[in-house]
């Protein structure tokens, strides 16, 4: 492993702020060390000095010392807020993504890492990304936990079943980086890793122009809301709309039938698809069917980025934006233009299979399994 990093030991550093986790840690150390020596010291000393010198002494009573008392209680107090200030900067810094960040998806199975460029490049168990740049991961998984855990970055995050969560990271230095799973996810948890490659911006822009994007997740998920899925048939404009008007919500407060307001983000969009009865937004008709079991975890993330993009979030990507006015095919939501033409429910991977393209049929096919090289 590559060691240079100033703190002895540990990995590279190669993120903006893999040099404050290691300072946090290193200033733990110090204090760790300069408690220890000090208390071992003494302890030593005091076995001597007060060593049982003669049978049944009694000792000299003490009565307290408002001083000392005072003193041992302030210095550990401002030493564990200087700890507790520093967690809170490193906490605050990591886990709120810059805006002009460069978005990727992730998708965790057992036991690979599947990820999409918002300019529609798909990945497995390798992640290309420029050098200086701030990238965000919109991170969930199709079955059990897992945890995306980069050292050098410094950073890492649980990826839980049924939620959306981010991490972000803006890597300081060209080079290959182990990617981890870090959260034990069943037989081949430890196999679940690869790498994260830094490039040169002029390096990245090749490497994207050279790997066939198909489709990007925003027309993908256009795609799957006009046509496949028949979302259109009830949320486009016009005569036949039924359901809440998408254009525009993304980020803005939505009030509910029950009173309740909530925030359009990405976790209550997933939710309004898969559950639809539990937020109905005012002025609209419990009439929704759910969608859960049709949709894989990449076309939910494909379909989010499409409502996203509906309110002219592109989060920094030079696609273009879908046509204002999408033409729409089919009239009334029937039960057959609700079936999806994949409708099966995702099937689960078995402990006996090796990684395969899983449920999604717009996934590019496997890029080799992954391999055990990469263990610890
Ligand atoms: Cu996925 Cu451990």
């Amino acid at each position: 492993m590559q060691t240079n990093s100033w703190v002895p030991l540990f990995p590279e550093q190669a993120s903006t702020f893999a040099w404050q986790v290691d300072a946090l840690y290193f200033y733990l150390i110090l204090i760790s060390i300069g408690f220890t020596i000090p208390i071992v010291v003494v302890i030593f000393f005091f076995f001597v000095r007060y060593r049982e010198k003669e049978k049944f002494m009694t000792g000299a009573e003490i009565h307290g010392s408002i001083a000392l008392e005072t003193v041992w209680s302030i210095i550990p107090f401002i030493i564990s807020m200087t700890i507790f200030l520093g967690g809170a900067i490193v906490y605050y810094n990591q886990y709120n993504p810059p805006t002009d960040s460069m978005e990727v998806y992730v998708v965790g199975k057992q036991w690979m890492w599947k990820f999409q460029h918002s300019t529609g490049q798909r990945e497995i168990n390798e992640l290309h990304i420029p050098v200086g740049r701030n990238v965000k991961l919109t991170m969930t998984t199709e079955d059990v936990l897992h945890d995306v855990y980069i050292p050098a970055f410094r950073t890492k995050a649980d990826v839980i079943p049924g939620r959306y969560t981010t991490l972000w990271f803006n890597a300081t230095k060209p080079g290959k980086y182990h990617l981890y799973c870090a959260e034990y996810c069943g037989l081949n948890h430890s196999g679940m890793g690869g790498y994260v490659y830094v490039m040169e911006q002029r390096d990245f822009d090749n490497w994207l122009a050279g790997n066939e994007s198909g489709q990007t997740p925003v027309q993908a998920g256009q795609d799957l809301f006009q046509n496949k899925l028949g979302c259109a048939s009830c949320h486009e404009g016009g005569a036949s709309q039924r359901g809440a008007k998408l254009e525009g919500i993304y980020g803005h407060e939505v009030k509910l039938t029950n009173g309740q307001t909530v925030i359009a983000d990405d976790e209550y969009i997933r939710n309004s698809i898969l559950n639809p009865g539990s937020q109905i937004v005012e002025g609209y008709q419990p009439i929704m069917p759910t969608f859960k079991g049709q949709v894989t975890e990449e076309q939910l993330v494909s379909l989010v980025a499409y409502i996203k993009s509906l309110s002219g979030n592109t989060s920094g990507t030079t696609m273009t934006k879908p046509a204002a006015t999408p033409t729409m095919t089919g009239g009334t939501m029937t039960g057959s233009s609700m079936t999806n033409s994949n409708s099966t429910t995702a099937p689960r991977a078995n402990r006996g299979d090796t990684n395969s393209q899983g449920s999604n049929p717009n996934a590019p096919p496997p890029t080799g399994e992954p391999t055990n090289q990469q263990q610890r």
